[in-house]
């Protein structure tokens, strides 16, 4: 599907600073070559919070033909500087990726919200806070009817099996009130594991899909399933296309795509 869809690609967890940085060019061509009207980046742009690392993140957004727009994640605030993790954690991201750390945007039928999850607090949780849930909720309720909602949120609102941490304090609270407002769309990443659309299967319908987003560049170790999505959204209907590193020569490829549609306000793969 393409003729008529929005076109958004889903990048999460770049993870600057500690890059692997023979998939730096690649991730660049194939985001290119998808042609999306929008890339949306789910968190942890950077590994450390560092100057050098932002600016280099940054470099590679503006590089981008498309608009981008980004959530902050927990790698994007200082770990080892407590004083600047405590008193202005969200400096060098405000400075050198964005000032607003909760963008929104609107894209003919769809309207993407993104909220900052990254909390000072915790060096790997996260939290989705009582505001700005309130104020999402008032906004869905309150806007067009006949869009798609979709948030952007670093830490998974829902967690997939293997994954059951609690990490992300009030999500459990938020679920239910966003799905009540008109939420359908969440793209969210942190874990690293790409995941299509959690708990919607052809027997399961969800009011909410979840997009679980893959690491696109992170060189830690052991990290060995790098990836991004292509989303193309068209009326109630949305297809997801992994789109995986592949080995030798090192590029990004599209894999199966997963086909969902949204009927009485509820999802199914189809
Ligand atoms: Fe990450
Ligand atoms: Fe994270």
């Amino acid at each position: 599907m393409r003729a008529g869809a929005t076109r958004l690609v889903h990048l999460s967890d770049l993870h600057f600073g500690l890059e692997r940085a023979d998939l730096v060019q690649p991730l660049f061509e194939a985001v290119e070559a998808a042609g999306p009207d929008l890339v949306v980046v789910s968190g942890d742009l950077v590994q450390r919070a560092r100057k050098a690392q932002f600016i280099a993140a940054r470099r590679f957004l503006d590089r981008l033909t498309a608009p981008w727009v980004a959530v902050p994640g927990n790698h994007d605030i200082p770990l080892f500087n407590l004083a600047g993790r405590l008193l202005w954690p969200f400096a060098g991201y405000r400075r050198h990726i964005c000032a607003d750390l909760s963008p929104g945007r609107r894209l003919r039928d769809l309207r993407i919200f993104g909220i900052n999850s990254a909390w000072p607090l915790s060096w790997r949780g996260g939290i989705a806070r009582r505001a700005d849930i309130d104020r999402l909720c008032r906004e869905l309720t309150e806007g067009a009817k006949d869009v798609t909602n979709i948030l952007l949120f670093h830490h998974p609102m829902q967690e997939p099996p293997g994954f059951e941490r609690g990490e992300t304090i009030g999500a459990e609270a938020a679920l239910p009130r966003l799905a009540a407002a008109g939420l359908h769309v969440i793209l969210s990443g942190h874990l690293h594991r790409f995941d299509p659309g959690l708990f919607v299967t052809r027997d399961r319908t969800r009011p909410i899909l979840q997009v679980q987003g893959a690491t696109a560049l992170c060189g830690r170790a052991g990290e060995t399933a790098h990836g991004f999505a292509i989303l193309d959204f068209d009326g109630p209907h949305l297809v997801v296309t992994p789109c995986p590193a592949l080995d030798g020569p090192v590029r990004f490829g599209p894999a199966p795509p997963f086909r969902y549609s949204r009927a009485e306000g509820e999802w199914r793969l189809l």
